[in-house]
């Protein structure tokens, strides 16, 4: 299995180009099950959870070409509505074809995803809104059996905002009789995508990227081609790296409407952060200051760029303290930070963060895709040689990222463990 080594200490300098973004890609790619026909997806970041998606809509009969940066998926011939264990426990993300499934084929059968590293993260609130819709939902064997001579539309009310739920939710009403209103629904930028994406399908969804999303089912709609935004996360973590290695990155292709939780964070720390016409521009700026955060939905700052903050509040002037309110268990880089000398004590959701530690390199494991991407940002920083174990969760959600921390001066590398 890869490793990756890296030579801490170098200011990074210079550009990077963000790519698409793989939580937009997701739901966009399982949103073809929905019609049948040719699809283009442009801007698609070369990673693991993409390989697996194409995978088990191959498997579920659509024909799926790749080269770089574009996917073509013909689901004229989608005839199965099953999502395998196997490509499930690869990918959580599977589930997302629960809601095309039973809005085009009436029925699906998907594994039940267990827990993650990050938290138990159940999808009650997935399977409570398709049977508000009219599906009957079973659970057997491990899987999901869900079944509807139609889908009518209904009132569904989140308990709290979820993601995939929401996404699920959205492509299982477009083809509902009648209207579907979303409370509480998430509003993060990747369901703005999948709206704009199913609307262009034909269908008649409302009011994405708000709290209520009304959708008016239609009978029929027909492929697209389409973009994938820019990843905001990627983009998020490659700004840490320049405020930790007090080094100059511009970031292009990136959206900084998308990013402003974290700019303002960033600001706040003390970082300069400018947007201009050639993109965005992060400055380490000499001692970076201690600043609370807390993870909410977004608007909020995201869950997904915790444990990147908490290896920049390790070295920063004070004390910090970071709060996860989105998943139970989001803390799992801590360890490992703390045998790079991290100086990080945990009080239930709450982590404290004693700054002006001296990183050192040490060997250390990735547990989940975030919390790598923190310990890459740790070593980036560190004195001596940091290697990474289990990269694989990196690949599952960082396209080339060796590369480009290379090409701004990182030493870095990936080796075969020896
Ligand atoms: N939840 C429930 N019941 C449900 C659904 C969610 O209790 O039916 C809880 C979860 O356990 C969690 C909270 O609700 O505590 C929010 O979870 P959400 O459903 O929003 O998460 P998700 O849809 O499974 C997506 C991203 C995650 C990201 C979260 C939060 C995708 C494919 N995944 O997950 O991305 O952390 O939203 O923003 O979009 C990652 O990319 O590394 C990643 C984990």
């Amino acid at each position: 299995m890869d490793e990756i080594l890296i030579k801490g200490g170098v200011p990074l300098n210079g550009e990077v180009k963000i790519s698409g973004a793989k939580n937009a890609a997701l739901p966009m790619l399982a949103a073809t099950l929905l019609a049948g026909g040719a699809f283009t997806f442009e801007n698609v970041p070369a990673l693991k959870d993409i390989e697996t998606i194409g995978h088990l809509l191959a498997d579920l009969g659509a024909d799926v070409c790749s080269e770089p940066g574009t996917i073509r998926i013909d689901t004229s011939g989608v005839n199965r509505h099953e999502a395998p264990y196997d490509l499930v426990r690869k990918m959580r993300a599977s589930v997302l074809v629960l809601g095309p499934l039973l809005a085009r084929l009436k029925r699906a059968r998907v594994s039940l995803p267990g827990g993650c590293a990050i938290g138990a993260r159940p999808i009650n609130m997935h399977l409570e809104g398709l049977s508000r819709l009219g599906a009957e939902i079973k659970l057997e064997h491990g899987y999901v059996e869900a079944s509807a001579d139609k889908l009518v539309g209904a009132e569904i009310f989140f308990d709290i905002p979820t993601v995939t739920g929401t996404e699920n939710l959205m492509t299982a009403a477009v083809l509902a009789e009648g209207t579907t209103v979303l409370r509480n629904a998430a509003r993060e930028p990747e369901i703005v995508a999948l709206a704009d994406m199913l609307n262009r399908m034909g269908a008649d969804v409302r009011d994405a990227g708000s709290p209520v999303i009304t959708i008016q089912g239609v009978n029929a709609l027909k492929p697209v081609s389409s973009r994938i935004i820019p990843d905001r996360i990627e983009a998020g973590t490659y700004m840490i790296a320049a405020a930790l290695t007090g080094g100059s990155i511009l970031l292009t292709d990136a959206e900084p409407d998308h990013l402003k939780p974290v700019i303002h964070k960033l600001r706040e720390a003390g970082v300069s952060v400018s947007i201009n016409d050639r993109g965005i521009e992060v400055r380490g700026n000499g001692p970076v200051k201690s600043v609370d955060i807390k993870t909410l939905p977004y608007p909020g700052f995201p869950t997904d760029m915790q444990a990147q903050f908490m290896v920049l509040m390790s070295v920063s002037s004070g004390l910090s303290i970071i709060s996860e309110t989105v998943f139970e268990n989001r803390f799992i880089h801590v360890s490992e930070l703390r045998r790079m000398g991290a100086d990080i004590t945990i009080s239930g959701n709450h982590a404290m963060i004693k700054g002006a530690a001296r990183l050192s390199g040490a060997p250390v494991m990735a547990t989940d895709l975030r919390a790598s991407a923190s310990l890459v940002l740790a070593g980036l920083v560190a004195d001596g040689t940091t290697r990474i174990s289990r990269i694989y969760h990196l690949d599952r959600g960082y396209e080339s990222m060796e590369e480009k921390f290379s090409r701004l001066g990182a030493c870095i590398e990936r080796v075969a463990a020896g």
